[in-house]
């Protein structure tokens, strides 16, 4: 079994944007930007690059028809800077000229004049300066302050996650062509087709039907296409419409890792009280999100750090305030669990130094204080189906914690420089777009008359593997082979009106409208078979297998026929269908309500082994309990569960960020930004599928598996200080992801 896509990868057959044939004239376009972080734009001369070989045109603010303007959530951000710039990296304009080479020499002729301005990169000096994007979010529960003096222990610190760059493997980029009447058709590398069709139309000054936007797949995304691809798209859409020829724009990989979002770095305070049981009482928490200089997707990705900030613990008293910090870096963005992995990276964090304090394992606090059915999270919602106990108990049975972590206690004894370190990390994520009105999607499906069958829905393929879920999805349904479908691209002329394929939802939401679409043109086939047959009651024609059943005996119809005969009687072959998730409800003042249609859980126990003469480490392995719900494609599951496990390894121990004192990203190429090679793969991953979950809110009774097994990751980090504490027992290590090399050896022979 395969993702159906792979013999194309591997051939190097699929189409990504950069590979679709371009139409004759096509010109190209680079991205000038802006050099320094924050600052005036006093005097700015294109002359140059105009006369410059090969130009066919200049694009700045001035040329925009509609408005200058790509802010989502907040009308926070140009598309192209106007008097001022905020960033490294900000655009100022757009070179478009007969070749690559040319549009890239001409934009080195742009003579700009700055005058810098003050660079503020500490989300806290933001915060304290009153530089937000969106006023502080609070969400609490029970009564923070009136719970410390029941605590035995009461536990302050401090905790930082780094940002992380998506690195994937497609870099950002689009190609538009103009239409006849005006309007403009876009090939976009974006998860949120509609998205760029509602932008490039406010860019153009155009109605959304001029604008349609067609995304094939993308090599890659994890949240950085959610809004992130727009920009481009309409840079190239612009110059398209313009001159009147096709425009096409795609970045670099070195511009791409500096002018595009990533993931949110934080800074982030807590303080924890317990019982001497180990019962946490209480949690208060202050999360500092760097936003970069424009709201991008911040507001949302900082609510999910607040709906995660107990993972997967029932905390009866709870405070937990978040601030989004206007800061001169580029603006952060949607990356694979949305803001949660910060927030549960610092519970974890809290419970790590509590059981430190308390001089037990950190397992034996987790253990206590997981959610039972029917607990109450900070945002009102309770628990149902809840697995959270399930998965831990499950893994430390299945994979031996015990014997592990006694094994781990005396290789540590036996061995002076190199140390093994043991953690469990328990996940519990919530699935839906927590902004409530993304949750829905459309279907729309033809059958053909020889039997074959074409899907077209919003869901974005972006290697997670959904046009083979959806295929799966309508084969059952319609009880036909996968042979028979394709899924066709995603197309705004097609689907309407598409929430980006994010949230872990694409399945859930598409599959859904596709079961809803199918089963319209099931039933009108069961009427086409009943009079056929001159069965009265069409209810008692069922299919299997691409043959038609009356009241369960096989006929002599198979399904290519029974379609023929349907289109000879002028039945429609095409369905539409539309899905939206139900009882979902959330109320943004209050702070409470149901966002999510259901919860993923699961479990790991990660081991690893630490040099600690030379602060190299390798992770033994990632053992897992996960709740996919009753899987219906074990193989994408599997393959999700491993990708996510990889990257969050990536994110918590080698991924690093380092930008100057003026803002400036360093680590601007694969060759100084460490992205997770074979050698950072577990030796061992083992991932094993919760049994008897079967889940009404997914299809097929299945559960969403794209972003929560990131999270596991955040295990690595605790199961080096576990075998860094093995080495100097008397460490108290500051709390800083990414955990490199270079910051162990710190630690571990910090005087
Ligand atoms: N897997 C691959 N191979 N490539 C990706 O870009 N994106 C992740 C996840 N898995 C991604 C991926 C993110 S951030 C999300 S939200 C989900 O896939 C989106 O797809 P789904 O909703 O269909 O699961
Ligand atoms: N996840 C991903 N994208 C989103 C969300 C979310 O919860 N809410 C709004 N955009
Ligand atoms: Mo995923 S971060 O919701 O695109």
């Amino acid at each position: 079994m395969k993702n159906y896509d792979s013999i194309g990868h591997v051939r190097g057959e699929s189409i990504f944007v950069d590979d679709v044939t371009p139409p004759l004239g096509t010109l190209i376009g680079y991205v000038y930007y802006s050099p320094i972080a924050h600052g005036k734009i006093l005097k700015i001369n294109f002359a140059g690059a105009e006369r410059s070989p090969g130009v066919a045109g200049l694009f700045s603010f001035k040329d925009i028809p509609g408005e200058n303007q790509i802010g989502g959530i907040v009308q926070d951000e140009n598309l192209f800077a106007e008097d001022s710039v905020h960033f490294c990296g900000h655009p100022v304009a757009l070179v478009v000229a007969d070749t690559y080479q040319h549009a890239h020499e001409a934009s080195k002729k742009i003579k700009a004049v700055y005058e810098k301005l003050h660079v503020i990169l500490d989300p806290r000096e933001a915060a304290s300066k009153n530089l937000l994007i969106i006023p502080p979010r609070k969400f609490e529960l029970g009564n923070v302050d009136q719970a410390w003096d029941k605590c035995d222990y009461v536990i302050e610190g401090k905790a930082e996650t780094g940002g992380q760059e998506h690195m994937y493997l497609e870099t950002q980029g689009s190609l538009a062509m103009p239409l006849e009447g005006g309007g403009v058709k876009i090939i976009s590398s974006t998860q949120g087709p509609t998205a760029v069709q509602r932008t490039a139309a406010r860019i153009l000054g155009l109605p959304m039907h001029q604008v349609e936007v067609d995304v094939q797949r993308l090599g890659g995304a994890f949240g950085g296409k959610e809004d992130q691809a727009t920009a481009w798209a309409c840079m190239a859409a612009l110059a398209a419409y313009k001159l009147k020829t096709p425009v096409k724009l795609v970045l670099n990989r070195q511009d791409d890792i500096r002018i595009t979002g990533k993931r949110h770095p934080y800074s982030s305070d807590y303080k924890i009280g317990l019982s001497k049981e180990g019962r946490i009482l209480a949690y208060e928490a202050v999360f500092y999100q760097n936003a970069g200089a424009a709201a991008d997707l911040s507001p949302a990705i900082l609510d999910r750090t607040l709906f995660h900030c107990t993972n997967s613990y029932f905390i009866p008293n709870v405070r937990a305030t978040a601030y989004s910090c206007k800061t001169n870096l580029v603006p952060f963005t949607a990356f694979r669990g949305f803001g949660g992995p910060q927030g549960i990276f610092v519970i974890e964090s809290a419970i790590y130094k509590a059981a430190q304090r308390m001089g037990v394992d950190p397992s034996e606090i987790q253990r206590i204080n997981l959610l039972n059915e029917g607990d109450e999270f900070p945002f009102g919602q309770k628990t149902f189906n809840c697995n959270a106990k399930r998965c831990f108990d499950e893994a430390e049975k299945k994979f031996s914690f015990g014997s592990e972590r006694r094994g781990v206690e005396e290789f540590n004894s036996e061995n002076r420089l190199l140390k093994k370190g043991i953690a469990v990390m328990p996940v519990c994520f919530g699935i839906s777009f927590t902004t409530t009105l993304l949750n829905q999607a459309s279907a729309l499906v033809h059958i053909y008359t020889d039997g074959s069958v074409n899907i077209s829905t919003a869901a974005v393929e972006m290697g997670q593997g959904v046009n083979a879920k959806l295929k799966r999805i309508a084969a059952i349904t319609l009880s036909i082979s996968e042979s028979r479908i394709k899924i066709e691209s995603t197309n705004t002329s097609r689907v309407s009106n598409t929430s980006a394929t994010a949230a872990s939802k694409g399945t859930d939401l598409n599959g859904f409208a596709v079961i809803d679409a199918c089963n319209i043109l099931v039933e009108r086939l069961q009427k086409v078979a009943a009079g056929e047959l001159g069965e009265a009651d069409y209810t008692k024609i069922s299919f299997r297998n691409e043959k038609v059943f009356d009241e369960g005996k096989p006929t002599a119809i198979g399904f290519p026929d029974l379609v023929n005969k349907a289109y000879l009687k002028r039945i429609s072959l095409t369905a539409q269908a539309h899905h939206a998730t139900p009882d979902l409800y959330f109320d943004t003042k209050a702070n409470k309500g149901k966002p999510f249609a259901y919860h993923v859980y699961g479990s790991a126990i990660v081991q690893v082994s630490l040099d600690c003469l030379r602060g190299v480490y390798e992770v033994d392995s990632v053992k897992v309990v996960h709740d996919f719900g009753e899987s219906f494609h074990e193989v994408i599951d599997l393959g999700q569960a491993e990708g996510g496990i990889v990257q969050g390894i990536g994110w918590i121990t080698s991924e690093e960020l380092i930008w100057n004192s003026e803002g400036r990203l360093l680590t601007d190429a694969l060759s100084t930004y460490k992205i997770p090679d074979i050698h950072a793969v577990p030796k061992e991953i083992k991932i094993h599928f919760l049994e008897n979950s079967p889940n009404d809110f997914g299809p097929l009774r299945s559960k969403a598996v794209g972003e929560p097994t990131l999270m596991y990751g955040i295990g690595v980090y605790f199961a080096l200080v576990n075998a860094m504490r093995a080495f100097r027992p008397d460490l108290e290590p500051d709390i800083s992801s990414p955990l490199t090399p270079e910051k162990i050896l710190l630690s571990l022979y910090k005087l």
